[in-house]
């Protein structure tokens, strides 16, 4: 893997290129502020050459063997993963896996040995039988409101998910949930999407960075973007922090200004 912003001097750019090949490496590069800073909300996902979202109905036909390895790395730099239920089902979430290679580090850091999973959902019609919920290593959250169906939480709870409510009426409020996750001890927090999700979390004004995978691929259709929702009025100014690139595939990390 290469950088290519900011440009490193002529001598650092191979020592560099050799450290984001490792796990590790990789890791320095997109390291979370101190925790004493607050919470911090990141988001990643991967857009095709032309903004496209998802391909063939998932995001999979968009990645590559570097991103994957980008999308790994942010998993085990966070306290916990934010996913919309959509995504889950789609994309069949399971529980996050515990990785040697940050087992140290995030036992150093008071950290669970991998992160925990958070649904956000309004209507709660997830299989409480998956292993997402019935055998996590850190039990999953479910993010909902208030007016959530009480059945449903009921069963959430009996298969061992922790339930948060984060919202007066059935669903979400995105300021919330970032202070009720604080309020568990999370502060190193990473939305995987989807869109519909992402979205109001940008308009609340709570995203503070974005990690986005520019994925040399054209697909035209009618896909969504990478936010599809309400939108981030006036629209917020974001910085570039980083910018690598294997394979064609540019990883972007642009942080709010
Ligand atoms: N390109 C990428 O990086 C990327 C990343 C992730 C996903 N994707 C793709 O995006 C698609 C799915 O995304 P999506 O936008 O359709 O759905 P999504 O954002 O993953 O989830 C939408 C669901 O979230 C719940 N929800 C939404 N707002 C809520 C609120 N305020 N409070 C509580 N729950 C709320 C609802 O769940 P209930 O219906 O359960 O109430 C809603 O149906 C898939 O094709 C996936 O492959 C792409």
């Amino acid at each position: 893997m290469l950088r290519i912003y900011p440009v490193p001097e002529e001598e650092e750019a191979a020592r560099q290129g050799e450290a984001l090949d490792t796990p590790l490496g990789l890791a320095e590069a997109y390291a979370y502020p101190p925790r004493e800073a607050g919470p911090y909300l990141r988001a990643n996902m991967v857009g095709s050459l032309d903004g496209a979202a998802r391909a063939e109905g998932r995001s999979a036909p968009l990645s590559s063997d570097a991103d994957m390895r980008v999308f790994g790395v942010l998993r085990a730099l966070a306290d916990v993963i934010l996913v919309g239920a959509e995504t889950a089902r789609h994309e069949g979430y399971r529980p996050a896996k515990a990785r040697a290679a940050f087992a140290a580090r995030r036992a150093a850091d008071g950290q669970s040995p991998a992160p925990a999973i958070a649904v956000i959902s309004r209507r709660l019609d997830l299989d409480f039988d998956a292993p997402l919920f019935a055998a996590p290593s850190v039990p999953t959250l479910l993010l909902t409101g208030a007016g959530a169906p009480r059945a449903a939480l009921d069963r959430a709870r009996a298969a061992g998910a922790e339930v948060v409510i984060a919202g007066e009426g059935d669903g979400v409020e995105p300021a919330r949930v970032v202070r009720e996750l604080a309020a568990r001890g999370h502060a190193r927090l990473l939305h995987e999407g989807g869109p519909r999700v992402l979205a109001q979390f940008a308009a609340a004004g709570v995203l503070d960075e974005l990690c986005l995978t520019v994925s040399p691929l054209l697909t035209g259709g009618d896909a969504p973007r990478i936010m599809n929702g309400p939108g981030v009025t006036p629209p917020a100014r974001y910085v570039p922090r980083s910018v690598l690139e294997e394979d064609g595939f540019l990883f972007t990390r642009y942080v709010r200004a």
